[in-house]
């Protein structure tokens, strides 16, 4: 049986010039809110392998159609060009299973369960944050979305579908680093957790007593992010010693 299973893109979304979303009919591919699976199309002529694939978190909750990916394009990158000019009845191939440990299922308890991404790393969040188990494992969620301009908060519709779903126990707190915008919070992740304007914005403490966080996007973002939550006595997670924190980085 071939690894890859071969898909139909269904849908498209275009948020800026560098910003897409694919849908993709392939019904035999499963996972996990919070995993990745890994999406392929046919490598140059003159390639070692025949397909030429990359990670992409599922932006779709589990069981439901078509699967959903969100991407930025890197223009000199081999995949995400061609991704992006995709158009609905092309294929794409997916690998047939789904990997990775970022899922709500792998957390250990916490009253508040904080997700914090950069640009894409947004992805996985949506997908956890569709499916009931953080709402019945976690008190509160709190989402940041932290980009360099306003127009790449995107998804505002699943996002206020989510906060109409769980009055009370959401918040979303969107973040611009390079402009001022409406609603939003001006600067870095890491900066506002250490000077605070995190916690009060969301209205709940962010501490190593309380507090579980998740990390996806930038591996720079999750480095300094990770090194304000450890100021804070919030560690690392693993299997075998639970912790504080739990990372995805993107590249
Ligand atoms: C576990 C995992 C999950 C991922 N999920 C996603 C996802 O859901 N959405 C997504 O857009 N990407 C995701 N990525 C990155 C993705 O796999 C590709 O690397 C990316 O789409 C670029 O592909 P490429 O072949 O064009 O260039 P590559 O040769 O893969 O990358 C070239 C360079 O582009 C930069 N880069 C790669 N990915 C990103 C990114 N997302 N944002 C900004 N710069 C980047 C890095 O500097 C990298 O060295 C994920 C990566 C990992 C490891
Ligand atoms: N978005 C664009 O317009 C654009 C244009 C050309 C190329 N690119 C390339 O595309 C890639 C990803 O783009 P992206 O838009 O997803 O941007 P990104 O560089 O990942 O930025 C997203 C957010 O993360 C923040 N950030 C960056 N480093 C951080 C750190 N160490 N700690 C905390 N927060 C941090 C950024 O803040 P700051 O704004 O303060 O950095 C921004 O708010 C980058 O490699 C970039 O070179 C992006």
């Amino acid at each position: 049986m071939s690894k890859w299973v071969q898909g139909t893109v269904v849908g498209r979304r275009r948020w800026t010039d560098r910003l897409h979303s694919l849908q993709v009919a392939a019904p035999e591919v499963t996972f996990v809110a919070g995993q990745f699976g890994r999406l392929a199309l046919p490598a140059p002529p003159g390639s070692k392998e025949d397909m030429l694939g990359r990670p992409y978190s599922f932006v779709n909750a589990p069981g439901t159609a078509p699967h959903e990916f969100y991407f930025v394009t890197v223009p000199e990158g081999p995949l995400s060009p061609r991704l992006a000019a995709l158009m609905p009845g092309e294929s794409v191939w997916l690998l047939r299973t789904a990997n990775g440990f970022f899922s709500v299922g792998e957390l250990p308890d916490a009253d508040a369960l904080w997700c914090l991404s950069t640009g894409t790393g947004l992805g996985p969040f949506l997908s956890i944050l569709r499916t009931p188990d953080p709402w019945a494992r976690f008190g509160r969620v709190v989402l940041v979305h932290a980009v360099r301009h306003g127009d790449e908060l995107t998804y505002g519709d699943v996002i206020a579908a989510i906060a109409a779903a769980r009055p009370g126990a959401f918040t979303y707190v969107p973040m611009v680093s390079r402009e001022a915008h409406p609603g939003a919070l001006a600067g870095r992740i890491p900066d506002a957790i250490r000077d605070g304007r995190l916690e009060s914005r969301a209205g709940l403490a962010l501490t190593a007593e309380n507090a579980h966080a998740m990390l996806c996007g930038n591996p720079a973002m999750v480095d300094d992010t990770q090194k304000a939550l450890a100021a804070r006595g919030m560690r690392r997670h693993r299997r075998r010693e639970p912790g504080h924190v739990t990372v995805e980085t993107y590249w």
